[in-house]
């Protein structure tokens, strides 16, 4: 079965060489882009989805997830809102919660912002732990997110939970072994906290050394909160991606420009902690490839909308509206190691969305509006 889409204004594939052209079509067949071109030399298919004018774009990849929890944090926010500033101890709220909730809760809850994210047009996504801290509750978190994606992380230390506090390192020995044994099979990451009130730079180096030794790829959460030696760690081990940059020294910004490891930056953290934006211009014309993510959490940053991320990165960030459109998408993929998502050359998968626009700066132009018309998600 193959399946035309033509009528395309605008159509963004990320192929280096072109990566968006007008007046488009494509074909898609066995889940993947089998030809793309100029409508009129487009190809007969089994069947015809006429874009009448839209924009297509490929799916979002957003690389960065916390939706396996309870509870809720509305009052944080709003004390937030009034002047208190953020620290990593309200990760502490959500764990009890989630410790408390039941498989089917966890589950249901997640599902729930898988489906948000997917009609906002998020067709790829990574889901981290983190709110269990102890091997039973990490484990099943890790095993429900496996039902939901194929890009789980293993994030137990994503902060000392309470009844360590007297002895941090015993924790990290947890970490590192019976909670590692149980959650390994569940996932393909390992990340870490690096920051204040959380894990510093050599309990960061350990376990994410013990996590790559059982095969899981490396991944951080660092300078969120402060400068501190996480970039440089996670460019020091190959990771795929050091997330949040809000704090980048010109050192950091040097070893993230010559590496492989991607700098995701997440909008809905600055937005809703009131931080300040990291200038993504620093990044971009350095020479390091850039992510955009929604870092989706009950504290943090409680939005599941690439768009919306979208349009503060343009406004507040520096980002041309190409270049977030490429972060949201390409550099998303990037941060994951995939190359067969995050854009629509041939080949790769039918991951695409039709928008209710003519042209992806609209995300920017009209923020706040639904634009998402139609996704269209290759089986896997
Ligand atoms: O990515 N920084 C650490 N973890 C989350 C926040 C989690 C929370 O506040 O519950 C983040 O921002
Ligand atoms: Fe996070």
């Amino acid at each position: 079965m193959s399946t035309l889409v033509d009528n395309i204004a605008v159509l963004v594939t990320n192929e280096a060489d072109r990566p968006e052209r007008e007046n488009a079509a494509l074909v898609i067949e066995d889940g993947k882009v089998a030809w793309l071109g100029d409508a009129g030399s487009a190809p007969h298919a089994d069947e015809r989805i006429d874009a009448d004018g839209r924009c297509v774009i490929p799916g979002f990849v957003d690389s960065h997830s916390h939706i396996v929890f309870a509870g809720d944090r509305s009052t944080e926010f709003e004390h937030r809102m009034t002047g208190q500033p953020y620290a990593a101890g309200g990760i502490r709220t959500t764990v009890a919660a989630t410790r408390a909730a039941t498989d089917a809760e966890l589950t249901a809850n997640a599902a729930r912002l898988v489906a948000e994210m997917r009609a906002q047009g998020t067709t790829t996504l990574e889901i981290k732990s983190g709110y269990g801290l102890t091997t039973v509750d990490e484990a099943r978190s890790l095993a429900i997110a496996a039902t939901l994606t194929s890009e789980t992380t293993y994030l137990g230390a994503h902060v000392v939970p309470a009844e360590f506090k007297d002895d941090p390192a015993a924790y990290v020995a947890l970490v590192t072994g019976e909670m590692l044994d149980a959650c390994a099979p569940h996932a393909k990451w390992v990340d870490v906290f690096c920051d204040n009130g959380a894990f510093d730079v050599d309990q960061a180096r350990a376990i994410l050394k013990a996590g790559m030794a059982r095969g899981l790829g490396a991944r951080m959460h660092g300078a969120q909160l402060a400068p501190s030696g996480a970039v440089q760690l996670a460019v020091e081990l190959g990771a795929a991606s050091v997330d949040h940059c809000t704090f980048l020294t010109d050192a950091d910004v040097g070893a993230l420009a010559g590496s492989e490891t991607v700098a995701t930056l997440l909008p809905g953290v600055e937005f809703s902690t009131r931080q300040p934006y990291p200038d993504a211009r620093r990044l971009i014309d350095a020479g390091a490839t850039v992510a955009l993510a929604c870092d989706c959490n009950p504290g943090s940053s409680f939005t599941s909308s690439m768009p919306f991320c979208i349009a503060v990165a343009v406004r507040d960030m520096n980002f041309s509206p190409a270049e977030a459109l490429w972060a949201a998408t390409a550099g998303g993929a990037a941060a994951l190691r995939r190359t067969d998502v995050g854009g629509l050359a041939v080949g790769q998968r039918a991951d695409l969305v039709i928008l209710d626009a003519p042209s992806y700066v609209h995300f920017a132009y009209r923020p706040g509006v639904p634009l998402v018309h139609r996704v269209l998600v290759s089986a896997d």
